[in-house]
């Protein structure tokens, strides 16, 4: 009687299942009717995209990097890519005059980051692995340069308190590459020894602090991060000449869901822009360097972005060659991680119109301002902490 039951219950499942498939067959049939393609197409040509061989440079470094990371292809690079560097990547790369064909009529600083593109590591001058602690919820990590004493000071004594801020841990660091007699800098070893031991909160590295080594301190940056500060939550990456509203900060991402908090990376976003190709301009990159269009990106005045993501970052760019203006690059990364950052008007990175500077209320709403003075500084923070203020 039971195995009656179970026949029984056997062939109606059978049954469904047939229906089932017949009604999915249907569909299926239906759909592809409507697409007008009952055939399955063959496509005529290659589906993927060969590589090219690129005639700028940075576009061949990428396309290098690219095949020696690829895992699936691991065979022998194409001849056309063939690496003939330099074995040691921090020695001057001798191939670089050859295979740029305007390479001397070039600005002095492009030629001097073209010849040591490759160069991602300098030794710590100034180290203070004990920083983060046990991971503060906020890392503020401020570009900054050697003779700005008085930025540094004024940060610390507003937006950049190390310790707590709206009950929330917050730790500040200062990036620093070394201020070279060579760019006719004063000697301040002296003076930075004694601020560093002072505060503890100063990163120095051996290599010249340019302008266009700035990409060098985001990748130092990222590695120090990735070895010394990998439990902070958050990461707030800003010049040494903005203001942060550390409060509203902290608010904005005390409201975040954690989904939203893991691929967190806002600021002021630059959306569909070209290199600038004339020479007079500060951020010139010829055709002959780098080809192609920038990725969205961030203006560098200031964004912020999980720390999770930092280290995603941070293994994603030894993939990335590095390019001369550090926001782009930073976008690049992005990029090869399958993400964009997004815009957020609390940032404003190209300042904001004159008649909004001295509204106290103004900077209560916005979390970071480009261009402030170390007075401005303390001017706006005593505005914006003031119990006073009332903004309604
Ligand atoms: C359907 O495909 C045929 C052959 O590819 C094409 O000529 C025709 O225009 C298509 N019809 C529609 C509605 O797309
Ligand atoms: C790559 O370059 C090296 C040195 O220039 C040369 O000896 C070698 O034959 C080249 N390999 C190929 C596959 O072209
Ligand atoms: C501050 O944080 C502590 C520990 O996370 C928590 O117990 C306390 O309630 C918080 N205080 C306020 C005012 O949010
Ligand atoms: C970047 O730093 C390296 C190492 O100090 C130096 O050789 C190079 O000239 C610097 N590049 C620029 C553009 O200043
Ligand atoms: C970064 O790379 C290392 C190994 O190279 C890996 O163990 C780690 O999980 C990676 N981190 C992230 C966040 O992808």
């Amino acid at each position: 009687m039971a195995r009656q039951k179970f026949r029984v219950f056997c062939v109606a499942m059978m049954m469904l299942n047939l229906f089932v498939c017949v009604l999915v067959g249907v569909t299926w049939n239906l759909t592809l009717d409507r697409s007008n393609s009952t055939r399955v197409r063959i496509p005529s040509a290659r589906f993927w995209r060969q590589q090219e061989r690129s005639k700028s440079f940075w576009n061949k470094e990428q396309q290098l990097l690219n095949f020696v990371h690829n895992p699936v292809l691991n065979s022998a690079p194409p001849t056309w890519l063939n690496d003939t560097g330099p074995l040691d990547p921090c020695a001057r790369d001798h191939r670089v005059p050859a295979q740029i064909q305007d390479y001397n009529t070039l600005p002095q600083h492009l030629q001097d980051f073209l010849l040591h593109m490759r160069c991602r590591t300098h030794p710590a001058l100034i180290e203070q692995p004990g920083l983060c602690g046990p991971g503060p919820f906020l890392l503020l990590a401020v570009k900054s340069m050697t003779p700005h004493f008085d930025r540094r000071q004024a940060i610390r004594q507003t937006w950049g308190q190390a310790g707590l801020s709206a009950n929330r841990t917050v730790a500040t660091v200062f990036l620093l590459g070394s201020a070279e007699s060579a760019d006719h800098h004063p000697d301040l070893r002296g003076m930075l020894g004694h601020e560093a031991r002072l505060h503890g909160d100063v990163l120095q590295w051996d290599y010249r602090d340019t302008f266009y080594n700035l990409t060098l301190k985001e990748v130092l940056f990222l590695e120090w991060f990735g070895r010394s500060c990998p439990d902070a939550r958050f990461v707030l990456k800003g010049d040494d000449d903005v203001f942060i509203n550390t409060p509203r900060v902290i608010a904005f991402l005390e409201g975040l869901t954690e989904s939203r908090a893991r691929d967190l990376f806002i600021g002021d976003v630059i959306s569909n822009a070209d290199p600038h190709r004339d020479p007079k301009l500060k951020y010139f990159v010829p055709e002959s360097v780098f080809a192609g269009r920038y990725p969205p990106y961030a203006g560098g005045g200031g964004y912020l972005y999980s720390g999770e993501l930092a280290l995603r970052l941070r293994n994603v760019s030894r993939r990335v060659a590095l390019y001369p203006i550090d926001d782009v690059y930073t976008g690049m990364c992005l990029g090869k991680l399958g993400l964009a950052p997004e815009k957020h008007d609390g940032f404003k990175t190209f300042d904001i119109e004159e008649k909004y500077r001295s509204n106290p209320c103004m900077y209560r709403s916005l979390m970071l301002v480009h261009s402030q003075t170390p007075q401005e500084m303390m001017r706006i923070w005593s505005w914006i902490t003031s119990p006073e203020l009332d903004c309604q």
